[in-house]
């Protein structure tokens, strides 16, 4: 058996700040952001939260699908910035959209959750465990950046994907994870939650990041898991109708379709909207591009993620 995808769904906060609001609170422009990332706004909270969020991209993947929320399995919350350590956000989730036979729990891998999320619930699904699995990525970057570090503040913004997995006959589904905890240093985080964005005390337990080590780790790593997973599928890269990759950079976007040789086309983005939202990216773009009429049953997908840790993962199924 594998999880069909029956529902896609998301929620990202009103509150928009472009590139040139950016620029009031840190020293750089438009054109630098626009230039060395592709972002040109993000969506920051003011009173939503990590688990309201969640909650709101899941009842929506809900509603799609036409399941009765009690015969949800399993919830699976994919974040590391929820405003709760317990509950975990996945209760709060399975309380919003009325889950009540559910187990849930939230999984951290940073920026590979979503990804990682996924293939435990397509693992889940196979071995006969479970039928019927909520997986979700909610972030609030907004609060755990530092808002007057440029080199970080400007890639990130807040938001929420969901999507609903039944079990089906079809196509088993290929997947790959790797860590490296060696090269950890590269993007930390420490887990003393500030409270709101505008308060600029606790530097310390900002995020930390080495820009350039994570962008070469990213265009290295990510063609390298796509080719293991085709090879394990024994597909080939023409097979693939998309790549809804993490949305942390066009550029990174960019220089992994190059050593794919793979047109960009088929590489679906919307970082120029949201900005990096973490484990919440690949389910946010999934949900747009399903929701824009782009997805038919039969076409084959590749997710891929990759973080701190680090962290990186992919699979290939069929929508
Ligand atoms: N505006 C203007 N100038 C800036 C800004 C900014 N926002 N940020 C940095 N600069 C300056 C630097 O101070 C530096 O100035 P200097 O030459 O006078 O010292 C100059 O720009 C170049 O800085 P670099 O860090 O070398 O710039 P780079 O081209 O590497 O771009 C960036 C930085 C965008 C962070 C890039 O390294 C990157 O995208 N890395 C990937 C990291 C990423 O996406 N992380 C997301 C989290 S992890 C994940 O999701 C995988």
């Amino acid at each position: 058996m594998v999880g069909k995808i029956y529902g896609t769904g998301s929620c990202v906060p009103s509150r928009v700040m472009d590139n040139n609001d950016m620029a009031k609170i840190v020293e750089t422009s438009d054109e630098w952001i626009r230039e060395r990332t592709g972002i040109e706004r993000r969506h920051i909270i003011e009173d939503e939260t990590t688990s309201y969020m969640a909650g709101q991209a899941a009842l929506r993947a809900v509603e799609q699908s036409g399941i009765d929320p009690a015969e949800i399995d399993m919830v699976i919350v994919a974040t590391s910035s929820s405003e709760t350590i317990f509950p975990c956000a996945a209760c709060e989730v399975q309380k919003t959209v009325g889950a009540v036979h559910a187990a849930a729990y939230d999984l951290n891998a940073a920026c590979t959750g979503f990804v990682l999320a996924f293939n435990s619930a397509q693992a889940y699904i196979s071995a006969g465990i479970y039928r019927t699995i909520l997986v979700v990525g909610a972030e609030s970057m907004s609060n755990m950046i530092d808002w007057t570090d440029r080199g970080t503040c400007i890639l990130f913004g807040d938001g929420a994907g969901a999507v609903l997995l039944r079990a089906e006959e079809g196509t088993p589904v290929c997947m790959a994870a790797h860590s490296d905890g060696i090269k950890g240093e590269a993007l930390t985080q420490l887990s003393r939650h500030r409270k709101g964005w505008e308060q600029e005390e606790n530097k310390e337990s900002c995020m930390h990041m080495d820009g350039q080590a994570v962008f070469k780790f990213a265009v290295r790593k990510v063609p390298e898991i796509i080719e293991e997973v085709l090879e394990k599928a024994d597909a080939k890269l023409e097979d693939i109708d998309y790549f809804v990759l993490h949305q942390a950079n066009r550029r990174i976007i960019e220089a992994v379709a190059k050593r794919l040789k793979t047109d960009l086309a088929k590489f679906p983005m919307n970082l120029e909207e949201y900005a990096n939202t973490s484990a919440a990216t690949v389910p946010i773009l999934l949900d747009e591009i399903n929701r824009k009429g782009m997805l038919q049953r039969g076409q084959k997908l590749m997710l891929a993620g990759f973080g701190a840790g680090l962290t990186w993962a992919a699979c290939l199924f069929e929508w």
